[in-house]
This record gives structure tokens, C-alpha cells and sequence, in this order.
């Protein structure tokens, strides 16, 4: 009986640091929720040369950006994926951007959807050239 007592003490206290364990980290997580969630949903900063972004056309960068150039020297950077049903926009022209699974086009300026099926623009970012290369951030 008595090892069974000590048990269920030892128990009771384990449970009792859990609670508390749980507590705090909910209360963490709470203050740090909103960055982390905002981290999570925005892809990380990406760098491509400037030179890798072809003229009245663009690159996809890590699966997450596109980056045209349609005029010699002006860039810009979308999300690549498709807001449609998510798949990876892949054909860049000088004015549009095009998603291969249903034909989507989106600007290359601005993002905004030129043809459908998708209705929303693809999200745009902002790009900083210094020495030859561009840092696209996700913010
Ligand atoms: S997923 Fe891009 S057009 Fe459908």
C-alpha cells in the first residue's frame, strides 16, 4: 500500500508541474503567438542577382517568390503561388505571369489578376537592389 501512496503522490506532483508547465507556456505562446504566426504565413527573405531575372521576363526564387523585371531595371516580387488552388506560377513574360494548372495570368507589375480562373492577385513584395542583387522580403 504504501509504495502505491508514494506513487500516486509523486503522481499528483508530476501533474501538478505539467498544469503549471502548461500554463506558462500557453501564456508565452500567447504573447508570442501573432509573430510567430506572421512569420509562418509570409515566406523568409530571399536574395536572387539581379542579373539571374531576365528582361520582359522573371524568375521563380525558393518556391515562394516570383520576380519579373518587364522593363530593363524595374523589379518586382509576387508570391508564386497561385491563388486559384495553389500551384507553382511558372511562365513569365514581360506582362504576365502565368499559373500552368488552369491558366490564371496575373500582371507583372502589379500582381493583379488578369485572367481567371483565380480572382485574387498574387501577393506582392518588396525588392531592394544593392550591388547587383535583390533582396525580396516577405513583409
Ligand atoms: S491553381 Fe493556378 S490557375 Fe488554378
Amino acid at each position: 500500500m504504501e509504495p502505491n501512496r508514494r506513487t500516486m503522490i509523486t503522481s499528483a506532483g508530476v501533474v501538478g508541474t505539467v498544469a503549471a508547465v502548461g500554463l506558462t507556456s500557453a501564456c508565452g505562446s500567447d504573447s508570442g503567438q501573432s509573430g510567430a504566426g506572421s512569420s509562418e504565413s509570409a515566406p523568409a527573405d530571399a536574395t536572387v542577382k539581379a542579373s539571374d531575372v531576365p528582361v520582359g521576363s522573371g524568375t521563380v526564387i525558393d518556391e515562394a517568390y516570383v520576380v519579373t523585371q518587364p522593363k530593363e531595371g524595374e523589379f518586382y516580387a509576387f508570391s508564386s503561388v497561385c491563388t486559384h488552388q495553389g500551384c507553382q506560377v511558372r511562365t513569365v513574360t514581360e506582362d504576365k505571369i502565368t499559373c500552368p494548372c488552369h491558366s490564371s495570368q496575373f500582371s507583372t507589375t502589379t500582381g493583379e489578376v488578369l485572367g481567371g480562373p483565380a480572382t485574387e492577385p498574387l501577393p506582392k513584395y518588396s525588392v531592394a537592389e544593392s550591388g547587383g542583387t535583390l533582396t525580396i522580403s516577405g513583409k
